[in-house]
C-alpha cells in the first residue's frame, strides 16, 4: 500500500471538492459547498442520471441492511464510507430491524464528522459509533471498532460506494482483503462500486473531472468488482446492477427504469 495521510483532525476545506459533499449534493443534501455544487454540476451534465444514482445507491444500502438485520440475524455492522448523515441512516434500518444492533461507522472526511452526532442517536439496547479513519489504513479502523464490535461473532462490513474512491495503486484490494480477513465466520460484505465498463468514454470523462477537483474516482468492471469478492460465497443474485439486487426489499423505492452504472453484491464468509 502507498503512504497514507495521518488521522484526519484537519479542519473542513472549502476550496476544493470532497467526494462526501459533492454526494450530499446529488442527494439533495444542504451539507456542501460551491465546489462542491461546481463538480457535481460538471457529472450531471455529462450524466444526466447521477442524482437517480446516488439515490439508488442509498436505497441499495437499505435493502442490504434490512436483509442482513432481518433473516440473515446479523446484529453488528461495520460501514466504512459513512458519508454525511442521509435519513434514514444504516443504524435506523438495523435497528429497526433488530433494536440490539451495534453500528460503528467510519469516514475520513472531517465534514462527516462534524455531522455524526446524527449517526449517534441510536436505540438504547443497541449501540453506535463513529470514527474518523482512512480506510487505507484497514488496521486503525479494526483496533478502533473493537471497543464496540465482538469480532468473534457475525459483523455486516459494507463498503457503499467508497471502493471507487480507492484506486488500485492506494491498495483497494488490500484494504478488502484485511477488513474481511479479520470477521468471523457468517460475516458478509456488502458492497456497491460505479462501472467501468457500462460507458467506458463518458465514465473517462467523470474520472478527468474528478481529477482536476484533486478527488481519484477509479471505475472498475464486473470482473474488477468480483475481484473484491475473493474467497467469499455472493449471495443470489451475484454482482448485479444496482437496482436489480432484490428490488422486492425495497420500501418507499421510486423507480423509473433508467439504467444505474453501478455494481452491487453481497457475499458470505464461510
Ligand atoms: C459516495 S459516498 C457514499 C456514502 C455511503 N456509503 C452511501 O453509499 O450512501 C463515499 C464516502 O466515502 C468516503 N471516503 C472516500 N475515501 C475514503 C477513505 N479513504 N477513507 C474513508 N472514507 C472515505 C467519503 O468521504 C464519502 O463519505
Amino acid at each position: 500500500m502507498t503512504a497514507v495521510p495521518p488521522p484526519a483532525t484537519h479542519p473542513i476545506d472549502t476550496s476544493k471538492p470532497h467526494p462526501a459533499r459533492v454526494y450530499d449534493w446529488f442527494l439533495g443534501g444542504k451539507d456542501n459547498y460551491p465546489v462542491d455544487e461546481e463538480l457535481g454540476r460538471q457529472i450531471e451534465s455529462l450524466e444526466p442520471r447521477t442524482k437517480y444514482c446516488a439515490q439508488h445507491n442509498r436505497w441499495f444500502m437499505q435493502r442490504a441492511t434490512r436483509r442482513l438485520a432481518g433473516e440473515a440475524g446479523i446484529r453488528q455492522f461495520l460501514d466504512v464510507g459513512t458519508g454525511i448523515p442521509t435519513e434514514p441512516n444504516l443504524h435506523r434500518i438495523a435497528q429497526s430491524a433488530a433494536p440490539d444492533a451495534r453500528v460503528v461507522y467510519v469516514d475520513n472526511d472531517p465534514i462527516v464528522l462534524a455531522h455524526a452526532e446524527a449517526l449517534l442517536r441510536g436505540t438504547p439496547e443497541g449501540a453506535t459509533e463513529f470514527l474518523q479513519v482512512d480506510a487505507r489504513t484497514p488496521d486503525r479502523i479494526l483496533e478502533q471498532a473493537e471497543g464496540v464490535l465482538d469480532f468473534s461473532r457475525p459483523i455486516a462490513l459494507s463498503l457503499i460506494a467508497l471502493m471507487h474512491f480507492i484506486s488500485d495503486e492506494d491498495g483497494a484490494y488490500d484494504v478488502v482483503e484485511r477488513l474481511v480477513a479479520a470477521l468471523a465466520p457468517g460475516s458478509y460484505l456488502v458492497l456497491s462500486q460505479m462501472a467501468g465498463d457500462f460507458d467506458p468514454e463518458r465514465t473517462r470523462q467523470a474520472v478527468e473531472m474528478y481529477k482536476a477537483g484533486g478527488v481519484t474516482l477509479a471505475p472498475r468492471s464486473r470482473a474488477e468488482v468480483e475481484r473484491f469478492f475473493t474467497g467469499l460465497e455472493l449471495t443470489a443474485p451475484g454482482i448485479a446492477w444496482l437496482p436489480d439486487w432484490h428490488p422486492e426489499l425495497g420500501v418507499d423505492e421510486v423507480r423509473n427504469g433508467t439504467p444505474v452504472p453501478l455494481y452491487a453484491g453481497v457475499a458470505r464468509k464461510a
